[in-house]
C-alpha cells in the first residue's frame, strides 16, 4: 500500500521550505526590535484547556478539534490556535511575577479539522504574539502594528486592518438581548447553523456565510459601547491612525472565538480569493482568569503562514534565493575520492557552503551538477593532482581554471568571494 499524507497537511518540499525559512526569519526579527521573545508551548494541551479557553460554543471547540484519549484516559486535544496555551504557561509559570518578560511572540504548527480548500488546512501555521498585565490602548495598537510590520516586512502590499470593539462581557449581554430581538422574527428562515447558535451563541449569528446577506441592518455591538470601551477604542484608532497604519472600521467583525474584549481585528490582503483574511487577533482581558490564572489583561494576534505564502505568490512577490554553493568538489578515482571527503569537512569547518558527488558518476555528469547548484567553484581533484598536492579550481562564471595547493583551497575561495 502506498502511503498518502492526510487530508488538509502538507509536505514542505526543498525549493518551498526556504520561503518559510525567510518568513520566520523576517518575523523574529521585526519581533526583536518590538522587543518580545519567543515562547514554546506544548502542541497539545488538556481539552478542558480549549473548551474554556476558545469557548464550548465555538465552531473550533464543538467541531474542529483533534480529540483523543491518551493511555492514562486522560483527554487532550491537538491545539487549535496559539493563544490558549501561551495564556495557560503564563499563569502556570507565573510570568505575570515579572512584568519584563511579558511580551511573547511564537510559531508552529496548529490543528483545525476544517474542510481543505485554497488557503485552508487541517495542520496549517501561525505566527502569533501575545502581551499580558496592560489595558493600556497604547498596547492594543502595538500590537497591531507589529503583525503590520511582519506582513510588511515580507513584502505583502496592500494589507489593511479591519478593527471593531466587542466590548465587555456586561455590555455583550445586553447587546445580545437586542441581537435575539433583531433575529427572532426571521428564525424560521435562518439556516440549522443559525438557529443553534441563535440560543447559544447570537453574534455568531452576524459570521454565518449561508444567511450574512440578511444582517445588513442587525445591531451593532459598537452601538452599545459605554464611556469606557468607546474612549479605549477611540484611542486605539487615533494610535493606528499616528502610525498611518491603514484600518477600517468594520462594526460586523465578531471573530470565531469567544475570549475576546474591547478590540477586536483582522488583517486582510485582496487578491487571494474569499479566503482574505490572513490573520486576526484582539484583547482578551478574562481569558487569564479563565484558565485558572490571576486577573491579568491581555492582547495578541495569529497570522496564517500558509496564507501569507499564498498572498505572496498571488503578488509575484520575489523572495531573494538562497545563496549559492561555494564550492562543488569532482573527486575522479579512490585516492581522490577519500581525499575530497575530507577536504569538503575541512571547507565546511572553515565556513564555506561546500557538496560533492557520493554517486560514482563521470566526471561530466558531476559538472553537470555543479552547474545546476550554481557553484561558484568546480574543484576537480584526480590522482595527477593528488600526487602534486593541487586541486584543479575552475570558475564557472568564466570557465577560467586554476591549479591551487589542497591547503590553499579555503584561503583561495574566500579571498575570491
Ligand atoms: P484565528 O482567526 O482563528 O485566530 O486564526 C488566525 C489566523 O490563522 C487566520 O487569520 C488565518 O490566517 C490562520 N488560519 C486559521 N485557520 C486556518 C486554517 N484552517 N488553515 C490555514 N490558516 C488558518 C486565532 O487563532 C487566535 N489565537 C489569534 C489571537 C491571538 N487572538 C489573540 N491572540
Amino acid at each position: 500500500m502506498s502511503m498518502q499524507k492526510p487530508t488538509g497537511t502538507q509536505d514542505l518540499l526543498p525549493g518551498e521550505v526556504e520561503k518559510w525559512q525567510l518568513i520566520e526569519e523576517k518575523a523574529r526579527d521585526v519581533c526583536r526590535r518590538f522587543h518580545y521573545k519567543e515562547i514554546r508551548t506544548p502542541i497539545f494541551e488538556h481539552t478542558e484547556l480549549f473548551v474554556r479557553g476558545v469557548g464550548e460554543t465555538t465552531d473550533i471547540v464543538e467541531k474542529e478539534m483533534y480529540t483523543f484519549q491518551d493511555k492514562g484516559n486522560r483527554s487532550l486535544s491537538l491545539r487549535p490556535e496559539g493563544t490558549a496555551g501561551v495564556v495557560r504557561a503564563y499563569a502556570e509559570n507565573k510570568l505575570y511575577g515579572d512584568p519584563d518578560i511579558s511580551k511573547l511572540y511564537y510559531v508552529g504548527p496548529m490543528f483545525r479539522y476544517e474542510r481543505p480548500q485554497a488557503g485552508r488546512y487541517r495542520q496549517f501555521h501561525q505566527f502569533g504574539a501575545e502581551v499580558f498585565g496592560s489595558t493600556d490602548p497604547g498596547l492594543d495598537a502595538e500590537v497591531i502594528a507589529l503583525g503590520y510590520a511582519i506582513y510588511k516586512e515580507i513584502g505583502l502590499r496592500d494589507v489593511t486592518v479591519e478593527i471593531n470593539s466587542v466590548g465587555t462581557p456586561e455590555i455583550r449581554a445586553v447587546y445580545r438581548t437586542k441581537l435575539q430581538e433583531y433575529l427572532k422574527p426571521m428564525l424560521g428562515e435562518l439556516c440549522r447553523d443559525c438557529q443553534s447558535r441563535y440560543e447559544r451563541n447570537p453574534m455568531r449569528v452576524l459570521d454565518c456565510k449561508v444567511d450574512q446577506h440578511r444582517f445588513a441592518d442587525a445591531p451593532s455591538v459598537i452601538d452599545y459601547l459605554d464611556d469606557e470601551a468607546a474612549a479605549h477604542f477611540t484611542k486605539v484608532q487615533s494610535y493606528l491612525t499616528a502610525m498611518d497604519i491603514p484600518f477600517r472600521l468594520n462594526p460586523r467583525l465578531v471573530r470565531g472565538l469567544d475570549y475576546y474584549t474591547h478590540t477586536a481585528f483582522e488583517f486582510k490582503a485582496a487578491g487571494i480569493g474569499a479566503i482574505d483574511t490572513i490573520g486576526g487577533g484582539g484583547r482578551y482581558n478574562g481569558l487569564v482568569g479563565e484558565v485558572g490564572g490571576p486577573d491579568q489583561p491581555g492582547v495578541g494576534f495569529g497570522l496564517g503562514l500558509e496564507r501569507i505564502l499564498l498572498v505572496l505568490a498571488a503578488q509575484g512577490v520575489e523572495l531573494p534565493a538562497e545563496p549559492q554553493l561555494d564550492v562543488y568538489l569532482i573527486a575522479l578515482g579512490d585516492a581522490a575520492e577519500a581525499e575530497a571527503v575530507r577536504l569538503a569537512y575541512e571547507l565546511r569547518g572553515a565556513g564555506l557552503k561546500v557538496d560533492k558527488d557520493y554517486t560514482g558518476r563521470k566526471m561530466k555528469a558531476q559538472m553537470k551538477s555543479a552547474d545546476r547548484f550554481a557553484a561558484r567553484y568546480a574543484a576537480i581533484l584526480g590522482d595527477d593532482e593528488l600526487a602534486q598536492g593541487v586541486i584543479t579550481v575552475k570558475t564557472l562564471a568564466t570557465g577560467e581554471q586554476t591549479a591551487v595547493p589542497l591547503g590553499e583551497l579555503a584561503n583561495y575561495v574566500k579571498a575570491n568571494q
